[in-house]
């Protein structure tokens, strides 16, 4: 099934110039790039993208990692991209992540790992429709 999904691409990774090779890493998987900008968030904006995460003890070290420089939002498009895309990334850990994905090949530690990924197409309708207006998304 064709799916969207949201990819960021978080401020470790934008520092060390290296958002085109992410994103050709993205579109060799074969996933399209429907949409795509830099941002930087402010604190309210990273605290609401991240509110399921309120309760957890790294949520304050997290919005200020998020809003440490710019970030790149895109919204893919693919044949199963959630899924497509979260294999790509590779574990939220870079150390358990599998030879080839994104973390395992740029991802610094756990909370500086390079990119965000929907974890299922009901959160990324929410996450997409967050970063992006319908004029955005093409
Ligand atoms: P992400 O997939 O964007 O979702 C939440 C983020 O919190 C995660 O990637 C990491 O960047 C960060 N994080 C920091 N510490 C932890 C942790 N202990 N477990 C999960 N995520 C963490």
């Amino acid at each position: 099934m064709i799916e969207r999904t949201l990819c960021l691409i978080k401020p470790d990774a934008t520092k060390r110039n290296l958002i085109g090779a992410i994103l050709s890493m993205i579109e060799g998987k074969g996933l399209t790039i429907k949409a795509l900008k830099k941002l930087k968030l402010t604190k309210e904006q990273a605290a609401t993208f991240y509110i399921v995460h309120k309760e957890r003890p790294f949520y304050n070290d997290l919005i200020n990692y998020m809003t440490s420089g710019p970030i790149v939002a895109a919204i893919l498009e693919g044949e199963n991209a959630v899924k497509a895309y979260r294999e790509l990334m590779g574990a939220t850990n870079p150390e358990n992540a599998e030879q080839g994905t994104i973390r395992k090949t740029y991802a610094l530690n756990l909370e500086a790992n390079s990119v965000h990924g929907s974890d299922s197409p009901e959160n990324a309708a929410i996450e997409t429709a967050f970063m992006f207006s319908g004029l955005e998304n093409c």
